[in-house]
């Protein structure tokens, strides 16, 4: 039995880390015209830095919740029983520091810079700005290394591929409103395989797809999906 679970923003929150539609959210603060876009970057890059380098700081002062560390005992429980992979919306490293490796950023990663000149990828953990240089080919012109509206998100060919294998889908912590995530559930019950969906929300998102509805935050429901699966 082949296992695709995806995560939002909501998976993160009980570690502190804020979303992006919810009270308080990121998009309540930054217009994402100004921060999350490549005309912004374009435009003034220092301030887009800025925003990317508050958000990576931030990651110092939070940890894994309930939820990361269960879904990373899932990976391991899996284990010849079939195929895990995590697809996470989230830049944070949250999933990987609970011990997940079956794991695909499909927005990117803060704590990873791109070079727009060269193409290396290089993990960050503190600041950079226009002067920062490429450790690889020593121009400047590095940018965050994270999936912009208009972009073309990361690892689609093995996300499709795992949707099309799936028997069991979960959705955890995502409103389902930003394409192409958004549509992975549709996909799922629609691939032939009788595939079962799960959605773990505290405000579920009330689509039709999800056979069963979980709502409750990810630090509970996602325990509670481990049992339903008999782990
Ligand atoms: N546990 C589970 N879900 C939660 C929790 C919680 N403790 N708290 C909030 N949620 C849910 C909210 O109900 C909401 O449905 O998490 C969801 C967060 O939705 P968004 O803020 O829209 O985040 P997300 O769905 O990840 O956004 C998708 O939009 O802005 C872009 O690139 C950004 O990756 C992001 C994408």
């Amino acid at each position: 039995m082949n296992i695709v679970v995806l995560t939002g923003a909501g998976v993160s929150a009980e570690s502190g880390i804020p979303t992006f539609r919810g009270p308080d959210g990121v998009w309540e603060n930054h217009r994402i015209e100004d921060v999350a876009s490549p005309e912004a970057f374009l435009r003034d890059p220092d301030f887009v830095h800025g925003f990317y380098n508050a958000r990576r700081a931030a990651l110092h002062g939070v940890a894994p919740n309930a939820a990361h560390f269960a879904l990373a005992a899932l990976e391991r429980a899996w284990e010849g029983r079939g195929d895990f992979l995590l697809v996470t919306q989230n830049v944070d490293d949250l999933h990987e520091r609970a011990g997940s490796r079956r794991l695909l950023h499909m927005h990117g990663e803060l704590r990873q810079m791109l070079c727009a000149a060269c193409g290396a990828r290089h993990p960050w953990l503190t600041e950079a700005d226009t002067a920062t240089s490429c450790p690889a080919c020593g121009e400047t012109g590095l940018r965050p290394d994270v999936v912009w509206f208009g972009e073309i998100p990361y690892h689609m060919e093995p996300i499709l591929a795992a949707l099309d294998r799936a028997d069991v889908f979960c959705a955890i912590g995502t409103s389902g409103v930003v394409y192409p995530a958004a549509g992975f559930a549709a996909q799922a019950r629609r691939n032939g395989r009788g595939c079962i969906l799960y959605e773990i929300n505290p405000a579920p998102t009330g689509e039709r797809y999800f056979d069963h509805v979980i709502a409750a935050p990810a630090g509970e429901g996602v325990p509670e999906f481990l049992r339903r699966l008999g782990v």
